[in-house]
């Protein structure tokens, strides 16, 4: 964090003029407040103060500087919030990171021949005679001028060194137009270009920048595949990106909503038609990752994949993820039913906008509660009371509701099954205990885990706040590490960062000075001298409250630990261990005994 260019783009940034970019803010005093994006609230209790240049929220713990915070929001890596902030500060990103430099110049060169591509691709098909009939299929198809502008789309003639003529005179290697996914060699070694013959839809990334295309055939053909796409490079990481975000985040954070289609054409549709919260897995399953950038700007999906099997099969694997990742998800159901196949409005979201937007409007508005829709599936597809009825709510129901990651929201929906279909609740409440879940050919298994959904998108909570205010303590009061001195062990603290410093201080016996300086000391300083404001600068209330602060971060440092000796517990006792199981024992009651002196304390 001692870069300098950083350093430049956070002296040139004011924290509350990029905050108030994201979220509304209002004065207070030397402050502003804000309502926290980072969790659910009314009154607003995240502060930002532009003398420290940092904000903090008192009701989540979260806080930090300008970086952190737009980090946080965009949900980005360090990098591509820097990108975000070197732009908002007007200052350039020139070699970032030295000892990267030659891999940041190599992407840097792959998307500008990605970005040439794009614009000679849609040169050809705006203003050529060899483009003609792709732009009357794109127009007959309903897309407009605008449209077929904004997004790039373009045509790539049926030649196999098109692009790489006509790239003739600039200099780039055959390697670079291989690594940029644009051509590629085949056995011999012969260069070629990889979109013939196709319609070009540019991809790209969060930022705009063209990383690949996804390119159709334009007239149906069976001996070659509808679409031919990039393949993964450097700069294009496929369970990353998601087509037409680029230009749908504003929207989606507007409405709070986003619309989730399957292919680029519903989505350019889509955006066409105003519906502008709309972005495209295209065609593979929606991953972790993908979901995780859409958590930073919203948290109510609605799917809406083809009406066909495939669709619906990938409707399913992407909202177990979505539950666990804590999404309120919806169904966008293209059938005005669900009894019948015949009375399908289309196949598909492009096909639907095409006959009427007004009906698309209505059946987005009309979407489902994800696991309602597969309740009324039970009766739809099967005979009441049926024996096939409860074994479908068993094996394709049921255990969907150990994803839903709200205790009440999960309860809602047991009841509902169990009175609707008489089935116990409690046979559903044992199918979902931990350990019974089902779904076996799931492939994110890996990521169901103990990770829990709030783990993965934010580590927000009470836990984070207390450690904050243990480190600002000891920051504030000298005197506080004399009181607390012994009993603190630095595995009490969770958070790395946190940890660190907190060494740091102890180890230079609270002289090392300018760790006051790290801006998660800044804002636990900042959060305590809030406090203190608060209480009228009665420091010793303030003491006092941050003893029983202490308290409780013990408390919970020293649950965990009984967590993890229980686990070892075990496993001694798997093992017959039984000196190591004795050892064990007495600690557990050791720490069990210090746990009941700090409980004493709250
Ligand atoms: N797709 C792909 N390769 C294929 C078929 C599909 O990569 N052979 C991807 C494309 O990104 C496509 C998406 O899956 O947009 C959805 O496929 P499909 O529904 O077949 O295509 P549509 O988008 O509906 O295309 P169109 O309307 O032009 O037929
Ligand atoms: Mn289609």
């Amino acid at each position: 964090m001692n870069d300098p260019t950083l350093q430049e783009i956070k002296d040139r940034l004011n924290v509350a003029d990029v905050i108030a970019g994201y979220i509304p803010i209002k004065k207070a005093g030397v402050n502003f407040k804000a309502a926290c994006p980072f969790h659910h609230e009314k009154t607003p209790s995240l502060i930002i103060s532009p003398q420290k240049q940092i904000w903090h929220c008192f009701g989540c713990g979260e806080g930090g500087d300008v970086f952190g915070f737009v980090l946080k929001y965009e949900n980005l890596e360090f990098r591509d919030t820097l990108k975000i902030l070197a732009d908002k500060a007007g200052v350039k990103l020139p070699s970032y990171r030295p000892e990267n430099k030659q891999q940041q110049d190599e992407k840097e060169f792959l998307l500008r021949i990605n970005d040439f591509a794009a614009r000679y691709y849609h040169k050809i098909l705006i203003s050529s005679q060899t483009g003609k009939a792709a732009l009357e299929y794109l127009k007959n198809r309903g897309l407009t001028d605008g449209t077929i502008k904004r997004w790039q789309i373009g045509f790539a003639p049926d030649d196999f060194h098109a692009l790489e003529k006509a790239l003739a005179t600039k200099k780039v290697s055959s390697a670079d137009l291989v690594k940029a996914g644009v051509s590629a060699k085949n056995e011999r070694g012969q260069m070629y270009d990889r979109f013939r013959g196709r319609i070009t839809f540019p991809i790209y990334n969060y930022f705009g920048e063209t990383v690949g295309f996804s390119a159709r055939l334009l007239k149906e053909n069976p001996n070659a595949g509808k679409y031919v796409n990039s393949p993964e490079t450097s700069i294009y990481n496929k369970s990353k990106i998601l087509f037409g975000l680029n230009f749908a985040k504003e929207a989606i954070r507007k409405k709070d909503e986003a619309v989730v289609v399957e292919g680029q054409m519903d989505c350019i549709a889509a955006h066409q038609a105003d519906f502008t919260n709309t972005v495209a897995t295209s065609g593979t399953a929606l991953t972790e990752q993908q979901l995780a950038q859409l958590s930073r700007l919203t948290k109510n999906l609605k799917f809406c994949f083809d009406a066909d099997a495939a669709g619906q099969a990938a409707a399913r694997r992407a909202g177990e993820l979505a539950l666990k990742l804590g999404f309120r998800l919806k169904l966008v159901i293209l059938q005005s039913s669900a009894q019948s196949e015949d009375q399908q409005l289309a196949k598909d979201p492009d096909e639907l906008i095409k006959k009427s937007p007004g009906l698309w409007e209505k059946v987005v508005s009309e979407a489902v509660w994800f696991l309602d829709h597969y309740i009324d599936q039970a009766d739809a597809l099967f005979p009441p009371g049926s024996v096939e009825q409860k074994m479908y709510l068993s094996k394709e129901v049921v255990p969907f509701l150990a994803f839903v990651s709200d205790p009440l929201e999960q309860d809602h929906y047991i009841r509902k099954i169990a009175t609707r279909f008489l089935i116990s609740e409690k046979v559903i409440r044992d199918q979902i205990k931990p350990g019974n879940q089902q779904i076996s050919e799931s492939p994110f298994a890996e990521a169901s885990g103990d990770r829990s959904a709030d783990k993965l998108i934010s580590k927000t909570g009470s836990g984070l706040l207390l450690q904050k205010e243990v480190l600002g303590g000891m920051l504030f009061f000298l005197d506080f590490i004399e009181t607390i001195g012994r009993k603190i062990a630095l595995e009490d603290f969770e958070d790395e960062e946190i940890r660190k410093l907190v060494n740091i201080w102890l180890k230079s016996g609270a002289k090392e000075l300018s760790v006051n300086e790290h801006p998660l000391a800044k804002e636990a300083i900042f959060m305590l001298e809030s406090q203190l404001g608060e209480l009228e600068g009665n420091r010793e209330i303030l003491r006092k409250n941050l003893e029983k602060s202490f308290a409780l971060f013990k408390v919970s440092a020293l649950k965990r630990r009984q967590q993890s000796l229980q686990a070892e517990i075990k496993a001694a006792e798997v093992a017959g261990n039984k000196i190591r199981l004795d050892e064990l024992n007495r600690e557990f009651a050791d720490v069990l005994k210090e746990r009941s002196e700090f409980e004493k304390n709250l």
